[in-house]
């Protein structure tokens, strides 16, 4: 099995002390990433697989058909993707560019283990001449560390998770990246558009209860975590469409009056109705997607889109070279 390259610098620190904050906040919420553990990894690529889940499929279709003009109008030499995943549907880019040049790098960068090690199964077949190297990080945190690189460089940043980010997170996360970036290199961002609310509610409410089951999985993490005692049988599965921010908003709903053990030792109660934020999911317009990329000095260069307009795919560069 091929190593992991921790590149975390430091702890983070104060995380008790956050967790604390956001669950005596009065919108409690949980860290989203908290959310890929190596069963939540497993769970997240059986939702992809669901028939709810169109932003998997619609994404990988719009991959698999424009794969090759990505490649050559990035001229990438070189990918780099956040948040990587099983690299499922990347595999259909790294063959295109793997027929444009002879050898490739491809770095996978994720928070859990386990979505590399699925990563590193879905690759390291493909061709002795691809170089998979399997970074373990926090894309919100641990940007500065990456080393840019002398050849032409795709970034990647699919399957709409910039959509997990707020406004500011997101703006953060952006000018990350093009700091990040050189001249020649290109960034490839996948999102979820806007779009008729029923079809966005059965994505996150699946019928086989996949997604329930990756919601209810944050309170085990956070258990082991920081040694807590919440008992999942307590919470549902609580999804709202918020058509003001244009987002979905996925919760843990109380069923009953409750009592945690916070890591301080002080006793929460949490009411029944009582909700705990763990994800959002940002459906984006093309005019908030301006207003984001112009505060982080980028450029779309190319778009691609899928025939019902449902999920986009941006080819991105650093404003001020072009
Ligand atoms: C919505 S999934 C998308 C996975 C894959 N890119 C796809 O398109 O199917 C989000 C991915 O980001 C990873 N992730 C979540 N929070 C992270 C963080 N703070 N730093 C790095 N990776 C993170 C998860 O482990 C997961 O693999």
């Amino acid at each position: 099995m091929k190593k992991i390259e921790n590149i975390s610098l430091k702890k983070e620190i104060n995380r008790k002390k956050n967790i604390i904050f956001l669950l005596k906040s009065k919108k409690k919420s949980l860290p989203t990433q908290y959310l890929y553990d190596d069963v939540g990894s497993k769970l997240f690529e059986k939702i992809c697989e669901t028939e709810e889940y169109y932003l998997t499929r619609t994404e990988y279709k719009i991959l698999n058909s424009n794969s090759f003009d990505i490649i050559k109008a990035s001229s990438a030499e070189e990918l780099f993707e956040f948040g990587s995943g099983s690299s499922k549907k990347t595999k259909t880019l790294i063959l295109s560019a793997l027929k444009k040049n002879k050898y490739l790098t491809y770095f996978s960068f994720d928070i859990s283990s386990e979505a590399l090690y699925m990563s590193y199964d879905e690759l390291s077949k493909i061709s002795e001449n691809l170089n998979v190297r399997l970074l373990k990080g926090n894309f919100n945190l641990d940007i500065s560390r990456i080393e840019a690189s002398k050849k032409k460089r795709l970034y990647l940043f699919l399957g709409s998770t910039l959509g997990n980010f707020n406004n500011k997170v997101a703006i953060n996360f952006l000018q990350n990246i093009s700091n990040l970036m050189n001249k020649e290199d290109s960034f490839l961002l996948g999102v979820d558009k806007v779009k008729d609310e029923k079809i966005i509610n059965l994505a996150y409410n699946d019928k086989r209860g996949i997604t329930k089951k990756f919601n209810k999985n944050i309170l085990n993490v956070i258990n082991k975590e920081y040694k807590l005692n919440f008992n999942k049988n307590n919470f549902l599965h609580n999804t709202i469409y918020n058509s003001e921010k244009s987002q979905i908003e996925m919760y843990l709903k109380s069923t009953a009056l409750q009592s945690i053990k916070l890591p301080n030792n002080e006793n929460l109660n949490i009411k029944k109705g009582e909700k705990i934020l763990t994800e959002i999911s940002r459906k984006f317009s093309e005019e908030t997607l301006e207003r984001l990329f112009a505060k982080s000095n980028l450029k779309v260069i190319e778009s691609y889109t899928d025939e019902k307009k449902y999920y986009s795919l941006y080819l991105l560069k650093i404003k001020k070279y072009l």
